[in-house]
């Protein structure tokens, strides 16, 4: 049931701090090391994996995303991510060192399904990172890791997101942990921050009312752009699928850095402009690049919804309104960014009196390539 709230997706968002806690509930032994049990692929196989290739759909594809900026980062493994439905059809590379990750909700969507197939007949292992139980995917995949996001009603994916972005970070941590790229209390330190970040995402939903305010005040608006780099593209990519889904309003999430290849030409005065801007105490030159692409639109005219760091006040200058996150690291950052904007869609949706949970011509899974 909805709880209160006043549609499911409502609902779903405000699950995401117990999605995350629940995903991460038990996957450590007692010692703190990662103890993934559902993976029963032989720890020497892993140990040999020369590539990973992500596998999925829509949202769940944004998830790979981000798994690919963590995993190779801790794993110095190459990670690419491809839409599930490309890659059946273009004799992707794999062979027994590869290792295919397919990451899907339902675990029932026929393309992943495909793609699954595909990558275990080339000799490949197959890892799934699936929400639901007893479905298909995990059936035919050699090992599994569910997310713990309980149903997902809404057709838009929220909760689950989340928790795909969680069990991803958990992988990679356990990779880098079984190949020793990485010192044990080095992944402490980010099994702790990990386990930090529920409240954190608790505290980007109480603070949800500012942004709820801005897409009720932008109910009529006919384009929103969404800007992000590293980690933050991604999210872009997320915030701009969740406006089109909910609110069937055209919407792009583009890198930052391609701005000026391309995308700056559609800036025109009043053209809103979400913004995600990495933190400070990551990479300097992350933030300042970010930074100056904020500068570059609003010198345009461009109406800038920044989503930035507490204490980030290099934005302020330059942000028509500012979305404040608490501090997180980097590659975990997204767990939080994306909250305003799931908000931001389901709020402006509901504005333009449209069904949230049930948008036209969508269904919650596809089982049909
Ligand atoms: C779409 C859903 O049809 O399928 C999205 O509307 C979802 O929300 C995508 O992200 C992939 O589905 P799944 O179940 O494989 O994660």
């Amino acid at each position: 049931e909805k709880g209160g709230f006043a549609s499911f997706m409502d609902k779903e968002i405000h699950d995401q701090p117990k999605a995350v806690a629940d995903t991460l509930l038990g996957r450590t032994d007692l010692k703190g090391r990662l103890a993934l049990d559902d993976l029963r692929i032989d720890e020497a196989v892993l140990r040999s994996i020369d590539k990973i290739i992500v596998v999925a759909c829509g949202t769940a594809a944004y998830s790979g995303h981000v798994a690919k900026y963590a995993i190779e980062h801790w794993c110095r493994i190459p990670v690419e991510v491809e839409l599930a439905h490309e890659f059946r059809y273009r004799d992707p590379v794999v062979n027994e060192k590869t290792l295919v990750v397919a990451v899907t909700q339902s675990g029932e969507t026929m393309d992943t399904l495909m793609a699954v197939r595909h990558a275990r007949e080339q000799g490949a292992k197959v890892i799934s990172i699936v929400n639901t139980h007893g479905s298909t995917i995990p059936r035919e995949s050699d090992a599994v890791l569910y997310t713990h996001a309980g149903p997902e009603i809404a057709v838009a994916s929220t909760k689950a997101f989340l928790a795909q972005i969680t069990a991803a970070y958990l992988l990679g941590l356990y990779l880098a942990q079984l190949r020793g790229n990485k010192f044990p209390d080095e992944i402490d330190e980010i099994l702790d921050e990990l386990r930090a970040m529920p409240a954190k995402i608790q505290e980007v939903l109480d603070r949800g009312a500012r942004v709820r305010e801005i897409a009720r005040w932008m109910a009529d608006t006919s384009s929103v752009l969404f800007l992000g780099r590293h980690v933050g593209f991604p999210v872009a990519l997320e915030g701009a699928l969740k406006l089109k889904e909910l609110a069937y309003i055209h919407a792009e999430g583009f890198a930052a850095g391609e701005l000026k290849h391309g995308p700056i030409a559609l800036i025109e005065p009043g053209q809103p402009v979400f913004v995600i801007v990495p933190s400070p105490r990551g990479r300097d030159s992350l933030h300042a690049k970010v930074i100056s692409n904020i500068q570059e639109i609003r010198a345009r005219g461009a109406r800038t919804l920044v989503i930035a760091e507490d204490g980030d006040e290099a934005v302020v200058p330059y942000a028509d309104e500012v979305f404040w996150v608490p501090q997180a690291p980097t590659l975990l950052a997204p767990l939080l960014t994306v909250v305003p904007l799931q908000l931001f869609a389901c709020e402006l949706s509901t504005a333009r009196g449209l069904d949230v949970d049930q948008p036209r011509n969508l269904a919650k899974s596809v089982t049909v390539e």
